[in-house]
């Protein structure tokens, strides 16, 4: 392994953390995630009972979601070894590898499924190849859903600016549109999931450690979410679900 390796094998082993492990603050990203899935879900008309692939499904922290929303037959894909048998138990169907094992699966998905994990991916060349990867390896007509950060209203070291970490990153959306276009993606709809209490410079207090524990910021964002999600604005979401299919 070396500086130039791409980044999930730099960070292999200490990326799999999820929602799951984060209390309430998880628990929140996740009440939003699932409401943002069910517009998509709505707005697509994608087909809940054909075959999907969780990729980035860490150790199965979605088997849970994917029977609330209806997904019936979903392969969870990740380039982590150790969290694959896990997996398996919680969905069924798991195997080690990334984006490049959809074209190998026994027939091409209707649905690739992709929460929680560009934002681990710190290289651009990386992140097209991925794109890539799905876009040959999806159904003509599939849908792949792909959650991205969005840097404007997603406070990191630099600010709402876009940010490369150790281990994860914050950029603008228009970066990851840029890329699902010259992998041959059409953006059909762009739903928000959460929005952090402390989404923009104004809020930068909420922050803080006391404010974090108040779960009524918590409650307040996710009907503020709701609202707009409803209305189909994107701002000021500090995470969104991309639908995208082939142009
Ligand atoms: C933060 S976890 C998210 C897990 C789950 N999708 C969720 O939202 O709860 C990110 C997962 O993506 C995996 N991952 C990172 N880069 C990947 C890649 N290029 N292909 C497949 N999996 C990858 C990591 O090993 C990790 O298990």
């Amino acid at each position: 392994m070396t500086e130039s390796s791409p980044s999930f094998i730099r960070n292999r082993g200490q990326i799999s953390y999820t929602f799951q492990d984060v209390g309430a603050y998880g628990e929140f990203l996740n009440t939003n995630r699932l409401n943002a899935w069910r517009r998509a879900l709505e707005l697509t008309g994608a087909k809940r009972e054909g075959k999907s692939v969780d990729l980035g499904c860490s150790y199965g922290s979605w088997a849970d979601n994917w029977q609330a929303l209806g997904l019936s037959d979903v392969t969870g894909l990740d380039v982590n070894a150790d969290v694959i048998e896990q997996a398996r138990n919680r969905l069924g169907k798991a195997e080690h590898g990334g984006s490049g094992r959809i074209a190998a699966l026994p027939s091409p998905p209707d649905n690739v499924a992709c929460n929680g994990m560009i934002v681990h991916v710190l290289d651009e060349d990386e992140e097209l190849r991925i794109f890539t990867d799905v876009r040959g390896g999806l159904k003509p007509n599939g849908w792949f859903f792909v959650s991205v950060l969005n840097s404007d209203f997603y406070l990191s070291p630099s600010g709402f600016q876009p940010h490369t970490g150790p281990n994860s990153c914050t950029r603008t959306l228009d970066f990851h549109e840029s890329l699902l276009a010259k992998a041959g993606f059409e953006i059909a709809h762009t739903v928000g999931t959460f929005i952090n209490p402390w989404f923009c410079e104004g809020m930068r207090k909420s922050a803080d450690k006391r404010l974090q524990e108040d779960g009524r910021f918590f409650v307040a964002m996710t009907v503020l979410a709701d609202a707009l999600r409803d209305a189909d604005q994107v701002k000021p979401f500090s995470e969104v679900l991309l639908a995208c299919r082939a142009r």
